[in-house]
Order: structure tokens, then sequence, then C-alpha cells
């Protein structure tokens, strides 16, 4: 299985350093060279049960994550490259960290106590995922550690003040662990010296398929939330709280992502399929579930927990084949969703949505899990 074949391959790699506690062993590799010399690490996380996940020091991307199915085989189920120069060539933020701000901020613009600031506009009129060069294209600092919890990466970076054209020196860090129950539990926090906007998250593409290069069509959604928020023609949410009851967005009870995506629908239509922010239901702990989704053929299940408002489901709609897969094959058009976790977009200009300022003296902290498991 693909597990096996790693373990083969990153052993037979030159510059293998290990990290290791008889628990929970995380290995430490070489996975490529910035073009300025700057080596970019790779780490694996494994557990007792035999997932293992891979993170990279460049924009603390999971390059691949193994799970398994009902029959205990265990695959890749997220998209990704093998190489690091296929991620600097281009790539549609596959298991990047997302800053400073996830998703749009319509026309690269917000002002904080008067002062109007200035962001790139990286996807047509907007500013998308924190701009020309966010969180995804930068090298982190990573510090592998063997906690309780389980195997650990905490991952540190901080963004100058002015940086992207965001106000603030800001200090992250995010903290992967993947515990023994096949959970990736991961914490954000965030610092800054002056008043500022962070709305940090995770752009995993998954396809429980474990073939990573078909449709995602047939795995069932669920969506913890009775709203969701319209768009308009940028992908900018109009302001509407809009009920999901009787529409293609209503996830309350799982459905497959294929069973209504090419419904008559006009927010259908803006998002080229689903490209959303679910409002989520305030559930009675804090950190409830907001999401699933489930694979009947190899009976996956991913489970999403967090303490966030919002979720973006994005069905995959602008892969469109002409990058190539892991498995041999292209990611084709909606060959993996994203669920992430957030604040909703845009909302430095929104001031009916929950605020994203970030004040010195504060701290930044939020948390979000994803749980594996399999159902028959
Ligand atoms: C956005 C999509 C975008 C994708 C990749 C998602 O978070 O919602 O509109 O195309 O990221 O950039």
């Amino acid at each position: 299985m693909g597990c096996k074949q790693n373990k083969k391959e990153s052993q037979s790699e030159m510059e293998t350093a290990k990290t290791e506690s008889e628990q929970n062993p995380i290995e430490e590799t070489i996975f490529g060279e910035m073009p300025d010399g700057t080596k970019v690490k790779k780490f694996t996380l494994k557990n007792e049960a035999g997932m293992e996940v891979d993170v990279i020091t460049y924009g603390g991307i999971i390059t691949r994550w193994t799970a398994p199915d009902k029959q205990g085989n265990y695959e890749d189920i997220v998209l990704g490259f093998d190489r690091l120069e296929q991620y600097l060539d281009g790539s549609p933020y596959f298991g990047a960290l997302i800053g400073r701000y996830g998703n749009r901020i319509a026309k690269g613009k917000f002002s904080l106590d008067g002062e109007t600031y200035t962001l790139a506009t990286n996807d047509g009129n907007n500013h998308l995922h924190g701009g020309e060069k966010g969180f995804d294209k930068v090298i982190w600092n990573a510090i592998p550690k063997n906690t309780g919890a389980g195997a650990t990466l905490e991952l540190t970076y901080t963004s100058e003040d002015g940086e992207e054209g965001y106000p603030g020196k800001l200090d992250v860090k995010v903290t992967y662990t993947l515990t023994n129950e096949n959970e990736l539990d991961i914490q954000y926090e965030a610092v800054t010296d002056k008043p500022t906007v962070v709305n940090l998250t995770q752009h995993s593409y998954f396809n429980l398929s474990g073939q990573l290069s078909k449709p995602v069509l047939d795995h069932e959604i669920y969506l913890n939330a009775d709203t969701y928020l319209p768009v308009d023609g940028g992908l900018i949410p109009t302001g509407e709280f809009r009920e999901v009851a009787g529409t293609p967005f209503d996830f309350k009870e799982p459905k497959s992502i294929g069973e209504e995506i090419e419904a008559d629908n006009e927010q259908l239509d803006l998002g080229g399929g689903y490209d959303h922010c679910w409002v989520l239901n305030e559930g009675e702990e804090d950190f409830g579930l907001a999401a699933s989704a489930y694979h009947p053929n190899t009976g996956r299940l991913l489970e999403v927990y967090t303490n966030e408002p919002g979720i973006q489901f994005y069905s995959g709609n602008f892969l469109d084949g002409t990058l190539p897969a892991k498995d041999g094959g292209a990611y084709g058009k909606r060959s993996g969703f994203c669920l992430e976790t957030q604040h909703y977009p845009d909302s430095p200009n929104q001031a009916n949505f929950p605020s994203v300022r970030l004040n010195p003296g504060e701290t930044y902290s939020t948390r979000t899990m994803f749980r594996l498991s399999t159902k028959q």
C-alpha cells in the first residue's frame, strides 16, 4: 500500500534525520530546495493505528495523508504533488495553510480605525487567500514534538508589519497534532503589535476514494448549517444570510455532492458549483461537529470539528485536468473538495459578520480537528 511504499522512499533519501520517540515517531527528510537554496523539510507524523501525515515547511502544506478504508487498506486521501517544484510552479493551494486572510476581501481594501489598507487583487478585482505571497508560499519554522496527545509539529512564522499590505507584525503559530484516534488536531494562534485582521485556515483538498484523480461527486456531505452566504459574481458575500432549506445548499441531511450540483440555481452558476461559506449552527458544545464527508464505496468518513463560525465548502470546480496527480492521472474538475473552517469571507468590510479584528495584547486562537474513521 501507499504507506509502505513511502516508507521505502523516505528511507532511501540521503538526508534522513530522525526525531523519534518510541510511540509516535516523526521522521524528518528533505523535500526539496527553494530557488535561493533554502531547504524545504518534510515531516512525517505517524500514529499507532498506522496513519501518516506528511507536512512540508513550505506553506505548512500537507502533501500526503493516509487513512484506512473499511478493509483496513491505507491510501492517500489528499490532493497534492510529489515534488516541491510542482508546488512552486502553481498550486491551487493544495493542502496549504492560508493567511493572513482565508478567502476573499472585496477589491483588496478594508479600513481599520479610519485608515484604509490596500491589498493585492490576485483574484480578479478581489484579494484571495492572503495575496501574492500568502502563508501558503512562505517557509515556516518547524519543531517536531512528541506530546502526550500524539505526534506534533509546531510551525511558526512572523509576518512583518505591512506584509502583503496588512498592518501589524503578526507572529503566527500553527500546531498539527496527529492522535492515535486518527484525528488531526490543528491549533492556530497569532499575536500582533498593531490592530489588524486575521482569518487562518487549512486548504486540504480531500478525495476519500483514495483515487485522487477521480471526481468526488459520490461523496456524501453533511453541513451543520441552516444558512449560507450567497455571493456576487466575484464570489464576495452579498451580506445576506440565506436559508438552505429547499435549496441545493441544504446539507443538513447527508447528500452526495453530485446530487444537486447541476441544478438550475443562480448561486451554483456563480460558484461553478459549491464555493460558498456556510454559517455554522451554534450547538451546545463550543467545539461541535461542523461537517462530515462519507465515501460509501471505501467506507471512509471524515468529520470536521471547529470553534470557527463558518465553513467554506468548495467542490473543486476550478480544477481542470491540467495538473498532474500523485496517482499518475490528472486533477480533473471536482476531483477534490475542501472544507475550510474560518470566519466569513470579506468580514473586514461587512459590519454584520463576526469581527476578524485582532488587537495588540490579544491572542487569536482557533481550533479545527479532522477525524477519520470508517462506516460499513
Ligand atoms: C475558494 C475558491 C478558490 C479555491 C482555490 C477556495 O477556498 O473558495 O473560490 O478557487 O479556494 O483558490
